[in-house]
């Protein structure tokens, strides 16, 4: 199953005025050992819990159904021209839970594949959070030269969570 639930973060202002406040808080993941999948190396930028300000971790959590405590994992994804995830499963990561909130995108480029291996686009809507079981295959597709950057944030539960950084 997958969909979309819309309007699950309803402060998306809120928290995208406090991502560019904190915009120097951003680290390149490229090529990270962390962040290889078997297609390839992923290319972003993140703000990990642990580098987050606490207006920043209070805002995410402020309308979202999830309780923040200090059990979760949670990140800022931000993808600039270039930037992408290749093909991948949270089920490789040993995540029980995973949440991905869409912030912002100008073009759709969150990709998964069904049970069918057909391959969806999803048309990314901000404060929307997306749906789908651990073991679906996904991908984030190259942001291209002339888009604004795109943002989304992910919190995760699972087993070794403080040495795995899978997005
Ligand atoms: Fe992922």
């Amino acid at each position: 199953m997958y969909n979309q639930i819309e309007n699950y973060m309803t402060n998306v202002d809120e928290v995208m005025d406090l991502i560019h406040k904190y915009q120097y808080l951003f680290k390149k993941r490229d090529g990270a050992k962390t962040f290889y999948t078997r297609y390839g190396n992923a290319s972003l930028k993140q703000i990990y819990h642990y580098d987050m300000p606490e207006e920043l971790t209070e805002a995410i959590f402020k309308t979202i159904p999830i309780k923040w405590t200090d059990r979760l994992n949670y990140c800022v994804n931000k993808y600039e021209a270039g930037d992408h995830i290749p093909k991948h499963k949270e089920s490789d990561g040993s995540y029980w839970m995973f949440k991905l909130i869409f912030l912002q995108s100008d073009k759709p480029h969150f990709k998964y594949w069904d049970e069918q291996d057909e391959e969806h686009l999803v048309e990314e809507k901000p404060g929307a959070s997306f749906n789908m079981h651990l073991g679906t295959l996904h991908a984030v597709t190259e942001v291209g030269q002339n888009e604004k950057p795109k943002y989304s944030i992910v919190i995760m539960q699972g087993l070794d969570m403080h040495q795995r950084k899978v997005a």
